[in-house]
């Protein structure tokens, strides 16, 4: 594999483990707010951040390539308001739509057709990703009062299926 690429799907792996952080530092937030709904549902988030980091790992490992893991960056610990908090994660998943774009141009630069098909299924995820945090900051803009619209969000974000 071209040296450019392998070292931006190691980064990569590096920022979806920071993701898994990110949202989990979210979620102990939300735990200490007594927020357990939108705790869950933040766990459940960190949970897929570290099956996309283990995608890359078993793509690069799967071409013959070394993974290398590197320091993962504190993340915030502290967060304005559970809108505040959902708006961050929806910027966030901008960003990280940002960087797989960025991958799939190096993929393409170096005519590495396999990298580029295994990239797309992260295109999709962002569309899915990017689109999960606008209904949920949309659901608190649409509610009555502030309060019980936080309370009615808590408790349907403590339905999401999935580990955590
Ligand atoms: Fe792995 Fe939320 O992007």
């Amino acid at each position: 594999m071209n040296k450019k690429l392998r070292d931006a799907l190691n980064d990569q792996i590096n920022k979806e483990f920071y993701s898994a952080y990110l949202y989990l530092s979210m979620a102990a937030y939300c735990d200490s707010m007594l927020f357990s709904g939108f705790a869950h549902w933040l766990k459940v988030q960190f949970h897929e951040e570290w099956a996309h980091g283990m995608k890359l790992y078993d793509f690069l490992v799967g071409r013959g390539e070394k993974v290398i893991l590197k320091a993962i960056d504190q993340p915030p610990i502290k967060f304005t308001s559970s809108l505040g908090l959902f708006e961050q994660v929806y910027r966030h998943e901008q960003k990280v739509t940002g960087m797989i774009k960025r991958l799939g141009v190096i993929s393409d630069e170096v005519g590495d057709s396999e990298a580029a098909v295994f990239l797309r299924w992260f295109v999709k995820e962002q569309v899915e990703e990017e689109e999960n945090a606008t209904r949920i900051i949309a659901g608190f803009k649409s509610g009555k009062s502030g309060s019980e619209s936080v309370a009615a969000m808590d408790r349907k974000l403590a339905r999401r299926k999935g580990p955590g």
